[in-house]
């Protein structure tokens, strides 16, 4: 392990590099990774980020070769996943005065997670700055980037962003800088932002309006390449990748209402597509004719089916175009159950079954989280009688996922 390795006055690297092949998000990372942790030794000694779980007890007996652990005044989390706040139990138990600086949701998930609600937490709201003693921190919020407690930390003297995952590369670099890396890096960096933030990509663009007037020289992630040289190209890069695309994506919203509250909550479908610019169409099945409802369904991209629930069963003729779908050869296609119903809502799940049968790819919220990280949807969406307002944004927020999906 590298004992410290200087990345501007009095600021120092002092991670791990990861160099085996790497389990990680279901993925093998065939160049291992980094786990980089920075120390500013400042008059208030300030450690931002730590490093992986399983090289905890390693991180911390180097730092001590480094510096008093007591003297550490700030340990600053700007990400809870175990490989960068992994190493935090292992640290806090020897940091005895160190202060926790994290987001509200930060803290919650860093006691839960690791028993350390006897600890002294600072809580970051967006913009706060910190002195440190020599050098200044200012905080940022930057949620679902990617997941939700998420911030980034800019020190102002330093001209420095600390980013944690964002702006990352796995890559096992021993050279640490992007200046001297040894071959070219490049696309795993645009697969890193692939993998990691582009489900997430609104958000990308919400991070880059917070740090667009920073003076940044220098970005310091958590994964790969401290990135001294040209970081500008790679903040131009993260926003030219999360722009939105000229939608080609179509959507098709098909429903069979009884009293009309199925029709609200396919309206909601629509205005969350909207939003997302997905182009779609919606039809009461009631209205349309069988082979003119094939041809929408052959032309989108996703389709959500919709139905009231009466004596536990579909409405209307939704059952007889579903039984159509098993022989139109549709498994590319996306389609998404939901409905309104007063008692069970066996309908929602009747039309559930009749699309996996045709081999669909239903979303439902285990495919959702699975994809896009995210985990505040309920689907097939059911809604008992008529969507409440809190109703009506989880379907906003999950009809928002299913459309980052399709788009990404
Ligand atoms: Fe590198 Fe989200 O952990």
């Amino acid at each position: 392990m590298n004992k410290k390795i200087e990345i501007a006055d009095k600021s120092y690297w002092i991670g791990y590099v990861d160099d085996r092949k790497v389990p990680f998000h279901r993925l093998i990372l065939e160049k291992g990774t980094t786990y980089n942790s920075y120390l500013l030794m400042t008059e208030r000694p300030t450690i931002i980020d730590t490093v992986d779980i399983e090289f905890g007890r390693q991180y911390v007996e180097n730092l001590s070769e480094i510096i008093d652990l007591k003297e550490i005044r700030y340990v600053v989390i700007n990400h809870v996943e175990p490989d960068h706040a992994g190493a935090l139990p292992a640290l806090a138990s020897k940091a005895t005065n160190a202060v926790i600086v994290t987001t509200e949701l930060g803290a919650q998930e860093l006691k839960q997670m690791f028993k350390l609600h006897n600890r002294q937490f600072l809580i970051i709201k967006d913009g706060d700055t910190l002195d440190i003693g020599g050098k200044t921190l200012k905080f940022f919020e930057t949620p679902y980037l990617h997941t939700e407690e998420t911030m980034v930390t800019y020190c102002v003297e330093d001209k420095t962003l600390y980013p944690c995952d964002q702006f990352s590369t796995h890559i096992a670099v021993k050279e640490i800088f992007n200046d001297l890396a040894a071959e070219e890096y490049l696309e795993d960096f645009k697969v890193y932002y692939q993998l990691i933030m582009h489900p997430h990509r609104p958000y990308v663009q919400n991070m880059l309006a917070k740090i667009k007037n920073l003076d940044i020289d220098m970005i310091a992630p958590s994964h790969g390449y401290i990135l001294r040289s040209d970081a500008a190209a790679f903040i131009a890069a993260y926003d030219e990748l999360s722009q939105p695309k000229a939608n080609e994506k179509r959507a098709l919203i098909l429903f069979s209402t009884m009293t009309g509250n199925t029709t609200k909550i396919a309206k909601l479908i629509g205005e969350a597509l909207e939003e997302k610019a997905i182009e779609h169409r919606i039809i009461n099945t009631k209205n349309a004719n069988i082979e003119d409802i094939k041809e929408a369904i052959m032309d989108a991209d996703v389709i959500f089916f919709g139905t009231s629930t009466r004596y536990a069963d579909m409405v209307g003729n939704m059952e007889e175009i579903l039984k159509e779908l098993e022989a139109m050869h549709i498994e590319d296609k996306l389609a998404v159950p939901f409905g309104s119903y007063g008692w069970s809502g066996e309908g929602i799940e009747i039309i559930y079954d009749y699309l996996k049968r045709a081999g669909m790819t239903v979303v439902d919220s285990s495919f959702l989280i699975k994809s896009t990280g995210m985990n505040q949807f309920q689907i097939p969406i059911r809604v008992k009688f008529t969507p409440d307002e809190e109703e009506a944004a989880r379907i906003g927020q999950t009809v928002a996922a299913i459309g980052e999906l399709l788009l990404a």
